[in-house]
C-alpha cells in the first residue's frame, strides 16, 4: 500500500473552492453556509493506471506542423441531432458530460445511443439496476445492439470492467453516484465527484476512449457539484424542456471541439425519444379559424431557424395589481414591451392582466421575438385576429423602434418555405438578396406596426 496521508478540507458546494478553515462565507462564490467538512486520502495510487512506464516521462515540446492529427475521426452516432450538437460525432478520447433536470430523459438518451450504436459500448448505471435497464432498453425497442450494462458505483470495480470488456465508448450514469477508494468522503461530495471525474478523464485521454458522464443539475440550474467539473471536461451539453411537453432540447454550452450554436431537438415518446428534424412544422398549430392573440416569430435556435407560436392573453385586471405571468419567455422582457407599448404607442395596459405564452413548452431567448410578442399582446388587447400566414422577427428598442436582427434572411427563407405569406422586419435590416417567395414588409416603429395589422 502506498504512503497514506490524511487530510481534511472545506469545499464549498455550490462553486467547489477548497478551504483548509471553515467560514461562514465563501470568499468565492459569496453564497453563505455552504462549505462542508471533507475527509481526503492521499495516495500515490490511482484508480486509473497504465501499465506504460513511459506514462510519467516528462512530455515534449513540439511546433503545431510536427503534431499529427488523423484527419477528423469522429465517431457517429447514429442519431442526427446529438451528433450535429457535438459538432459531427464523438471525437475519441473526449469527455462529455450531459447535464439535465432529474426525469427529463438524460438516461433514455444516453441508453438509446449506446444500444443504437454499431461499437461496443459500456453503460454504466449507478442508480438503475440491470433489471430496471433491461426494461427500459424494451421500451427502446432496440433488438440487437453490442451494449454492455455494468451496475457499479466504484471506479476500481469499473475499471477492472473496462480492462476486461475494452469498450470502445463508456457511458457513466451519473457522476453524482460514482466514489473512488481513494478519497474519504461520502459519493456525490464535491472531492469524490472531482476526484472520480479526474480518474475517467485520465482514461479516456490515455486509452482514447470517448467517456459520456450524466450530471443532476441542481434547482438553480448548475450542474450539481463544482462548476470545476464543467472546465474538466471537453464538452458541456445541457437536456432541457418542460417536462408537461414532450420536447427537449439539446444544447451545447461548451465544446472543445465544434460550436455551441447547435442545437438538437427531440420528442418524449413512448417508445424512447425520437428526432425532431423539421421543429418549425410541429410548432404550430394548424389554427384553422381567425383568432385573436397568436402570432408566429421567426426566431433562431443556434444555426437553426425555427417557427414558433405566441400566444398573449390580455384582460382587465381582477385585482389590484395586474398579473403578468410567462411561459417560455423573459418576464422582465415582457414588462419591458409592455412600457413601451404603453409609452410609445399610447396603449393603456396598466391596468391589465398580460399572460404570454411560447407554446411547446421550450424555452426561447432570442430578441427577434420582440415585434411578435408585442403584435401578439395588440392582437388580444385589440380582440382582433392576426391573419395566419404573417409572421414577425425584430427586436423592439426603449424608443418604440424597430431594429434588426441577425441573419435575417435564414429566418424569410424558413418562413417562404413553411408557406407563410408575409414576414415583418426592421427597415433598416440588410438584406443581401431582394426577391423573396414572401412578401417582406419593412416597418421602422411600433405604430406602424399598429397600423399595418390594425387599420
Ligand atoms: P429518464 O431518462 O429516466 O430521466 P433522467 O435520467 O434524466 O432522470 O427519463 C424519464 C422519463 O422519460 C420518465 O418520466 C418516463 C419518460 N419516458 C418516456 O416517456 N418514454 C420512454 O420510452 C422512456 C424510456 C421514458
Ligand atoms: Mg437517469
Amino acid at each position: 500500500m502506498a504512503k497514506v496521508k490524511a487530510k481534511k478540507a472545506y469545499f464549498c458546494q455550490n462553486c467547489g473552492a477548497q478551504y483548509a478553515k471553515w467560514m461562514g462565507q465563501c470568499s468565492s462564490c459569496n453564497n453563505w453556509n455552504t462549505l462542508v467538512e471533507e475527509v481526503l486520502v492521499k495516495t500515490e495510487e490511482k484508480a486509473w493506471k497504465t501499465n506504460e512506464p513511459s506514462n510519467s516521462k516528462a512530455s515534449k515540446a513540439l511546433t503545431l506542423n510536427d503534431i499529427t492529427v488523423d484527419n477528423e475521426i469522429r465517431i457517429r452516432t447514429y442519431d442526427g441531432e446529438f451528433d450535429r450538437v457535438l459538432g459531427g460525432g464523438i471525437v475519441p478520447g473526449a469527455v462529455i458530460l450531459l447535464g439535465g433536470e432529474p426525469g427529463i430523459g438524460k438516461s433514455t438518451l444516453t441508453l438509446q445511443i449506446a444500444l443504437k450504436l454499431p461499437y461496443k459500448t459500456l453503460y454504466v448505471s449507478g442508480e438503475e439496476s440491470q433489471r430496471q435497464i433491461k426494461m427500459r432498453a424494451e421500451r427502446l425497442s432496440q433488438e440487437k445492439s453490442n451494449c454492455l450494462i455494468l451496475t457499479e458505483t466504484k471506479t476500481q470495480h469499473i475499471f477492472k470492467q473496462i480492462v476486461a470488456t475494452t469498450p470502445d465508448i463508456v457511458v457513466i450514469d451519473s457522476i453524482q453516484t460514482l466514489h473512488t477508494d481513494f478519497i474519504e468522503s461520502a459519493a456525490g461530495s464535491i472531492s469524490q465527484i472531482r476526484a472520480c471525474t479526474a480518474e475517467l478523464i485520465k482514461f479516456a485521454k490515455e486509452t482514447n476512449t470517448p467517456v459520456i458522464l450524466i450530471g443532476h443539475i441542481t434547482k438553480d440550474g448548475n450542474i450539481a457539484g463544482p462548476k470545476i467539473l464543467e472546465h474538466m471536461v471537453d464538452t458541456v451539453l445541457q437536456f432541457e424542456g418542460d417536462r408537461n411537453y414532450t420536447y427537449r432540447i439539446l444544447r451545447a454550452l461548451k465544446n472543445r471541439f465544434g460550436s455551441t450554436a447547435e442545437l438538437g431537438i427531440y420528442e418524449m415518446q413512448h417508445n424512447g425519444l425520437r428526432e425532431v428534424t423539421n421543429p418549425s412544422e410541429i410548432l404550430i398549430s394548424n389554427k384553422s379559424e381567425d383568432l385573436s392573440g397568436t402570432t408566429i416569430a421567426a426566431t433562431l435556435e443556434g444555426m437553426r431557424p425555427l417557427l414558433i407560436e405566441i400566444q398573449a392573453l390580455v384582460s382587465t385586471a381582477v385585482y389590484g395589481t395586474p398579473q403578468r405571468s410567462t411561459t417560455g419567455f423573459n418576464a422582465k422582457r415582457l414588462n419591458m414591451l409592455l412600457a413601451v407599448l404603453e409609452k410609445r404607442a399610447g396603449f393603456r395596459l396598466g391596468a391589465k392582466d398580460v399572460f404570454l405564452n411560447i407554446t411547446g413548452g421550450i424555452k426561447i431567448e432570442d430578441p427577434a421575438l420582440d415585434l411578435a410578442v408585442v403584435a401578439a399582446i395588440l392582437s388580444s388587447n385589440e380582440d382582433c385576429p392576426i391573419p395566419p400566414k404573417y409572421c414577425f422577427a425584430a427586436e423592439v428598442g426603449l424608443v418604440g423602434e424597430v431594429r434588426p436582427v441577425n441573419r435575417v434572411e435564414q429566418r424569410i427563407l424558413e418562413a417562404e418555405k413553411l408557406g407563410f405569406e408575409a414576414i415583418f422586419i426592421a427597415g433598416n435590416n440588410k438584406l443581401g438578396k431582394r426577391d423573396f417567395g414572401i412578401r417582406v414588409l419593412l416597418i421602422n416603429k411600433i405604430e406602424e406596426l399598429v397600423e399595418a395589422l390594425f387599420s
